[in-house]
């Protein structure tokens, strides 16, 4: 090692340019350091900028499978950016609405020992048909379309005619 520069590596021909381990060591530590900030800063912005939602074009979303629920029950969905309600009768026909009740906007849900949708913040009561009939809701809740499509429940906004 003798006659070396100790602050080179590589140093061999004529050729080649001699490297010093002093800009390897701290290009490391940049890459680290770099690799470090966008781990941290990434999910940060991700919180902040959501990404686009994606509804199937806003009009049609999967709410469900059959056998998925029983008779006389229901459930949830997300119908883009709002929540939809998908109801199985006791006698097995699917219905589906808007589950925003149409007084404050509370997430209404299915009642299954009075067949009715129910709004626990005020009371509010809904028929399978989204009608209102009972307490504040101004309104009924937009019923939707549904189809089943294979083993896949479709549901939809009604057209207007
Ligand atoms: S928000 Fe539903 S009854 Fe008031």
């Amino acid at each position: 090692m003798a006659g070396k520069d100790p602050g080179t590596a590589g140093a061999g021909n004529q050729f080649s340019t001699p490297v010093p381990r002093r800009r390897v060591v701290e290009a490391l530590l940049g890459s680290g350091f770099l690799a470090t900030a966008v781990a941290f800063f990434y999910p940060v912005l991700r919180y902040l900028v959501p990404p686009q939602e994606s509804d199937l074009g806003g009009d049609s979303v999967v709410a469900g499978r059959v056998g998925e629920l029983k008779p006389n029950s229901g459930k949830i969905f997300r119908f883009g950016q709002h929540p939809g309600l998908l109801i199985r009768t006791a006698s097995g026909e699917y219905r589906a609405m808007s589950a925003t009740c149409t007084h404050l906007s509370c997430t209404v849900q299915y009642r299954d020992d009075l067949h009715e949708v129910w709004c626990a913040c005020h009371n509010g009561m809904y028929d399978l048909n989204g009608r209102n009939v009972s307490g504040p809701p101004p309104r009924p809740l937009e019923s939707f379309e549904v189809q089943v499509r294979g083993e896949e429940i479709y549901v939809r906004r009604r057209r207007e005619a």
